[in-house]
């Protein structure tokens, strides 16, 4: 089995070490600030005892597990590794100045792969000599948990090295779906309309946060509404995500972040992490009261909705990945009940294509416009799946 390295020991880096570890690997995992590598120990530590505790593993192989993972205060420990995986702070330079690092430790035919959120692959590959050997593997938060992994060749990656590495995520016992190198890769583009759209509809004043997170947990039947999830995920975390989307895709104002959440950010009304953000999160505050208004929550869902379908669409449309893919990485990547795709079919699509025209001419913008994709399938009757789920 070959050696794994994780570079960065944060959130990410912890967890990801946590699962190739948990595979059989042995794991050399670095992080340049040794308080974050004994913060990671003891979390680690922490964990593979929580479970041992609850019966999810025998004592002796949390044990074996935790020796398999090795921490250490230089980079040279990474000469024998065949796999490395960054999952360091998200900044580009940074980020070239570390795959280079790597490329002069390691053998000629050890992968490096980069799990960032946001940035593109083809500059971080080219930062190294040899930028065919690397690739994106974008795991989700918590990375133990969470099924899906996004595998991104950039246009340098050679294709054996997507084939070895996707191979190798399958073999940790994850659900890998195939995304194009282009900004948010498939989840953090199609999930934007959830937050976006939500916010819309908030500043406009047609539902207030605990009528739509209502109407999107009870009537469409997601886990967490929009602001809970967004008080979860941290606004300043989600505001970032958005606004590097924004950038990335030149300013298209499908991606526009809103300004309620950027002042929510600016103010420290994080979310659940600092005890206020939508909600009021400290002991003994009243929980706000949703309009159960059952037209009024069909209104949101439908608009959001619809939304959401249009940029799946949009993404399979311009090839961003396979449709397939698109609803296996909604589904595991962010649990949402149904795939975009499907939900379309059994939405209709013409009654799609309405629901966004209608949108477009009421408000004549531009980030209501409708996917060429379904337009086109709602002319010709076709359904994105033949068969049923
Ligand atoms: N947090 C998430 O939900 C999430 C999900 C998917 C992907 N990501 C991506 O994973 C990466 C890490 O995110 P995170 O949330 O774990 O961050 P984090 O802040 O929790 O951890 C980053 C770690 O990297 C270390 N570090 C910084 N510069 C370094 C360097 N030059 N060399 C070695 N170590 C260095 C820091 O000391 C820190 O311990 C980012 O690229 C992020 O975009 C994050």
């Amino acid at each position: 089995m070959i050696k794994i390295g994780v570079l960065g020991s944060g959130s990410m880096g912890a967890g990801i070490a946590q699962v190739a570890a948990t595979a059989g690997h042995e794991v050399i995992l670095y992080d340049s600030n040794p308080a974050a590598l004994e913060k990671a120990s003891q979390k680690l530590q922490k964990i593979l005892n929580r479970l041992v505790e609850k019966g999810r593993l025998e004592d002796a192989r949390a044990k074996a597990i935790f020796a398999r993972i090795h921490f250490v205060a230089a980079m040279e420990a990474y000469q024998d590794c065949g796999l490395i995986i960054e999952a360091i702070i998200e900044d580009l330079a940074i980020k070239k100045q570390v795959f280079k690092k790597l490329e002069s430790i390691v053998a000629k035919d050890c992968i490096l792969a980069s799990n960032t959120s946001s940035l593109s692959i083809a500059s971080i590959a080219a930062a190294c000599e040899n930028s065919n050997r690397v690739l994106g593997i974008h795991f989700f938060n918590p990375a133990p948990l969470m099924k899906l992994v996004e595998i991104i060749p950039a246009i340098q990656t050679d294709s054996a090295v997507t084939k070895n590495a996707t191979e190798m995520i399958e073999a940790w016992g994850k659900l890998t779906v195939l995304a194009k190198d282009t900004p948010g890769f498939i989840v953090n583009r199609v999930a934007r309309p959830f937050y976006g759209e939500a916010l819309r509809i908030l500043e406009e004043g047609i539902a207030d946060v605990a009528t739509i997170d209502w109407a999107m947990t009870e009537i469409a039947g997601f886990r967490m509404g929009p602001f809970t999830l967004m008080d979860y995920i941290g606004n300043d975390i989600n505001y970032i995500v958005t606004e590097t989307v924004f950038k990335a895709f030149y300013f298209d104002p499908r991606y526009k972040p809103a300004f309620t959440q950027k002042r929510l950010s600016e103010a420290g009304y994080l979310g659940r992490k600092s005890g206020r953000g939508y909600y009021d999160y400290s002991e003994g505050a009243a929980a706000p009261q949703a309009n159960m208004d059952r037209k009024l929550g069909e209104t949101i869902v439908d608009r959001i909705l619809v939304m959401l379908i249009n940029e799946a669409a949009d993404a399979l449309y311009l090839n961003v990945a396979s449709k397939e893919d698109i609803d296996l990485a909604m589904t595991k990547g962010v649990n949402y009940p149904k795939g975009l795709l499907r939900w379309a079919d059994e939405k209709g699509i013409e009654q799609c294509v309405l629901g966004m025209d209608q949108l477009q001419q009421e408000y004549l913008e531009d980030r209501y416009r409708c996917s060429p994709l379904l337009r086109k399938m709602a002319k010709e009757g076709w359904q994105f799946f033949d068969e049923p789920a």
